[in-house]
């Protein structure tokens, strides 16, 4: 999803973990949004307002007063908390956040924080004696009361060279934070399941009939949908891509067409729908070998047999409320084919994906036509996959 239009302000406390916090004005920046940021006094010692400002394009301010062209002006804290969509926080000192907990305003941050009237976000980060102690516990207690996402600390590597909890989450992940925020949960009480990635068919305990599929795609459905407010089941077939922590209700990992298949079935019982982006094989091996088949052999054919189709048969147990989506890959004439298997399969929705150059497997892009059961027909034109992610789930729930 592009983050065009979305307002996000930061604060920034003097944590060493600020250093890491241009790296999310990149981010956020990167996708559209407009990013703000506001800093304790001690914070400009961490990390550069020069910085801030030059990656933001908007001055990084840290008094209620800065100099311009001459003149003194002032910093409204009160317009900074208004124009913000959401406002992160992050690094939050234990010193920040007790002064959160009891409403005490001494510095911009501060009085931006009682001002804001979007959500808050904070994301505290110290030595994990400090992120332990029962006063700091009761702090964010008090914060979680008022409202505030409190974003819990990673534990790991401190700065102080002891390992515990009290890490800042990566850029990476304090980006998906934000954007989950800024999206409307509209499938709050769905359950999804989504499959992604390739099934590998063994042929010896080494060897297998595999594709291509990142998964990338099934990724992108899966975490769009789970930032929507949805209970998802994601099943996924071997991949190279990190998983978001904590997103997703269940993730099942498989290797075959076979437990693709069960694992499936046993979920889509209870969902209310599925999309089905996995590239399952459509054959294995009829024999599986259990020693590695030696060259001696003179092995020169391998006898196959066809795979079960997860989606049809999906397709053959769901209830009428239930809504099932399903992948197209046509070289001919693709709408008519993709149409075939949309009856075939009794599918709601089909996503034609379309060949080229700057589609398909492992590539960051795509282009689509998605079409339904009842004539609709929706192209996607060439987009990133995450935002043909959404541009899928604004269809299909509509
Ligand atoms: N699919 C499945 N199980 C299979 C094969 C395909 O669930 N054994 C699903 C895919 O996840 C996708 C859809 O079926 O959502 C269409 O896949 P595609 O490869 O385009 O079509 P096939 O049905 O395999 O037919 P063909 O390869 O002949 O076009």
């Amino acid at each position: 999803m592009s983050l065009k239009g979305k307002k996000v302000l930061l604060g920034i406390c003097g944590g060493i973990a600020a250093y890491k916090i241009p790296i999310l004005v990149r981010l956020l920046t990167k996708q559209g949004a407009e990013v703000r940021c506001v800093l304790t006094p001690e914070a400009q010692r961490f990390v550069s307002p020069l910085v801030l400002s030059t990656l933001s394009g908007f001055p990084a301010l840290s008094s209620y007063t800065s100099e311009k062209e001459g003149a003194e002006v002032w910093n409204s804290h009160v317009e900074l908390g208004l124009w913000a969509d959401v406002f992160l926080i992050a690094p939050l000192t234990a010193g920040t956040l007790s002064k959160m907990a009891v409403g005490l305003s001494d510095n911009l941050l501060l009085a931006t924080y009682l001002s804001a009237r979007c959500p808050v976000l904070v994301a505290p980060a110290m030595d994990l004696d400090m992120y332990a102690h029962p006063s700091v516990k009761r702090n964010i207690e008090v914060l979680f009361g008022d409202g505030v996402k409190v974003i819990p600390a990673q534990t790991g590597s401190l700065a102080s060279g002891l390992e515990g909890q009290g890490r800042m989450p990566e850029p990476e992940h304090l980006f998906e934070l934000v954007r989950g925020s800024l999206v409307e949960a509209n499938l709050k009480g769905l359950k999804v399941l989504v499959n992604a990635g390739p099934t590998y068919e063994p042929i010896d305990p080494v060897r297998f009939i595999g594709n291509h599929s990142s998964g990338k795609m099934g990724l992108e459905l899966a975490s769009e949908a789970a930032r929507r407010g949805a209970e998802v089941y994601f099943v996924h077939g071997p991949m190279h891509l990190k998983l978001p922590e904590g997103l997703f209700a269940r993730v099942v990992a498989v290797q075959t067409a076979e437990q693709m298949n069960e694992a499936c079935r046993e979920i889509f019982t209870f969902c209310d729908a599925a999309i089905l982006s996995a590239a399952v094989a459509d054959f294995r091996p009829a024999e599986l070998q259990t020693k590695k088949i030696k060259k001696e052999l003179d092995f020169r054919s391998i006898a196959l047999e066809p795979t079960a189709d997860v989606l049809a048969g999906l397709g053959q147990i769901k209830n009428s409320k239930q809504i099932l989506v399903g992948f197209a890959l046509e070289t001919d004439q693709p709408e008519q084919n993709a149409l075939k298997k949309l009856e075939k399969k009794n599918l709601d929705w089909i996503v034609l994906n379309q060949p080229g150059p700057e589609t398909g497997f492992g590539s960051d892009t795509n282009r689509a036509t998605l079409i339904s059961r009842n004539g609709e027909k929706r192209d996607s034109g060439l987009v990133s996959k995450s935002d043909l992610a959404a541009l899928i789930l604004d269809a299909v729930f509509s």
